[in-house]
């Protein structure tokens, strides 16, 4: 028997509790209190009011996992990677784990079978409803994703800030901006540009704050609305970050045919997302494409993809610039 490979499978079949290990240390505040000082289990167990031998088989497993590394004195402190679960961490990760690990989500991916078999999300069989109402009736949920979203565009933002020129528009609108994370971050690097923000209205209300305690609300409006009704009109750039993946064609067409009415002559279409490369798959963006398949019937798609979409509203793909981020960012114009 190959052992190694089947050691390497066992540990992939085991993946949701490594994941859900990581998400109960971050609910409980491990990775803050082992920023602080190496602590032991039973220090640890006092401080946080906790079982100790419970907390200890966490820690085992956490260093196991190289989350954490211990000492022969039975203290604790975070690994390199483990530091990355610190909320402060510039490309902190505790965000996510809690969103991956939040009983909403986990329940989704409880059909994922099902999902495949069906080419659906299985999120409206989950929950009766699909994402983005579920979201707006869940408030305490809503507040995980949106936490998430804005964690990872904090530092992404200044990545896709510095692979792509903006400084060359009047007015970007960020449609379905989430909480102003990129679009702030591009404004501060941008003086002379300004910027409309467009989402939900509960999720637009917390973006008109976000641009309030940066003082850019002089620059940045914040509009709410349905993309799929309308977006704001007339700016020279429309911005899509992380909004086409979450739908299937026919409405991330919907969405760019808005765009496109919407768009000032000369104008751009910047859409940011991973351009998924079929010959190479690498694991983060194959697992962010299952994520939309199950969580909101959305997908990932290719450079031949997106240039299929964007030609159904006459638009064309004029170049594809890299990040260090592992997102794309899709420059597209109307065919003349
Ligand atoms: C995956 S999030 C991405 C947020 C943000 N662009 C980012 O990258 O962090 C998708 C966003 O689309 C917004 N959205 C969903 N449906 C919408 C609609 N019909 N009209 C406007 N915004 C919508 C959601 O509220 C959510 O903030």
């Amino acid at each position: 028997m190959n052992q190694p490979a089947n050691e390497r499978l066992r540990g992939l079949i085991a993946g949701y509790q490594v994941s859900q290990a990581i998400a109960a240390a971050v609910a409980l505040g491990v990775p803050e209190q082992l920023a602080l000082a190496a602590r032991t289990a039973n220090d640890l167990a006092v401080h946080l009011g906790v079982e100790v031998n419970a907390l200890r088989r966490l820690l085992r497993t956490l260093t196991a996992a190289d989350v954490l590394h211990s000492s022969k004195d039975g203290s604790y402190v975070l690994s390199e990677m483990g530091q990355d679960l610190l909320e402060r961490a510039p490309r902190t990760l505790a965000h996510r784990a809690r969103l991956i690990s939040s009983p909403f989500i986990w329940r989704t991916w409880a059909e994922f079978t099902d999902s495949i078999v069906s080419g659906t999300s299985a999120f409206e069989s989950a929950h009766g409803t699909d994402c983005w109402a579920y979201l707006g009736k869940n408030p305490t949920d809503a507040a995980v994703f949106n936490a998430a979203m804005s964690a990872d565009s904090r530092w992404m933002a200044d990545s896709i800030a510095a692979a792509y020129d903006f400084s060359r528009f009047t007015e970007i609108v960020d449609i379905g901006g989430g909480e102003g994370t990129l679009l702030a971050a591009i404004l501060q690097a941008n003086p002379l540009v300004r910027g409309t923000l467009f989402e939900q209205p509960d999720i637009a209300q917390d973006a008109a704050t976000h641009f309030d305690n940066l003082g850019l609300s002089s620059r940045c409006g914040v509009v709410p609305g349905n993309f799929f009704v309308s977006v704001p009109k007339d700016a020279d750039a429309y911005l899509l970050k992380w909004v086409l993946h979450d739908w299937p064609d026919a409405k991330a067409i919907e969405i760019l045919a808005k765009c496109r009415e919407a768009l000032a002559p000369g104008g751009r279409i910047v859409i940011v997302e991973h351009a998924i490369d079929n010959d190479n798959p690498t694991l983060a963006p194959s697992l962010m494409d299952l994520t939309m398949m199950v969580v909101t019937g959305g997908r990932e798609r290719t450079r031949k993809e997106y240039e299929d979409l964007l030609a159904q509203v006459g638009c064309r793909l004029l170049k594809v610039v890299s990040t260090d981020c592992q997102l794309n960012i899709l420059e597209a114009a109307p065919i003349a």
